[in-house]
């Protein structure tokens, strides 16, 4: 499946901010701010790490949106949480209808959690929030999972 014009020219935007000469915090923030500017059914999106995989915890990295007070998250716990456990992209397009979701805020309609894997191991995710329900579509989860690949050799 080939990705869609503006998904592409997005991703190239992505390459530059992750081969540019600044701080690894400093372009994960920056990858959080394009991507919500960029995307309008992107209204939070932020980084959860594994500092400690012994320790089974995503601990909330950059972000761009309003804060949260979800900053740490045990494997298993949330969307994000299962999606630490299976390793596998998690996209739930009406929050509703999940029993095992941490709420951030009443807007937040819909989330996509993309695994960030470095040799087979989970070291952080890519969390992103909408006010909408249902907008993810293949070429998001195709355009996010490509983000994840390169945000990985940062790490
Ligand atoms: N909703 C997430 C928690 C993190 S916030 O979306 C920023 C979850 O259920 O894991």
């Amino acid at each position: 499946m080939s990705m869609n014009p503006s998904f592409h020219s997005l991703l190239e935007k992505v390459r530059e901010i992750v081969e540019s000469p600044q701080q690894r915090t400093d372009k994960l923030g920056a990858l959080c701010t394009l991507l919500r500017d960029s995307v309008p059914h992107y209204d939070w999106v932020g980084f959860y790490l594994v500092d400690d995989l012994e320790a089974q915890t995503l601990v909330l990295g950059p972000f761009a949106g309003e804060p949260t007070e979800h900053v740490k998250i045990p494997f298993g716990k949330g969307i994000c949480g299962q999606a630490a456990e299976t390793r596998e992209t998690f996209i739930v397009q009406d929050v509703t209808q999940e029993s095992n979701y941490l709420s951030c805020s009443p807007k937040v309609k819909s989330e996509i959690v993309v695994p960030i894997l470095k040799e087979g191991q989970i070291i952080g995710e890519l969390d992103i929030d909408s006010h909408v329900f249902a907008p993810f579509s293949d070429e998001d989860r195709l355009f996010l999972e490509r983000v994840c690949e390169l945000v990985s050799a940062l790490f």
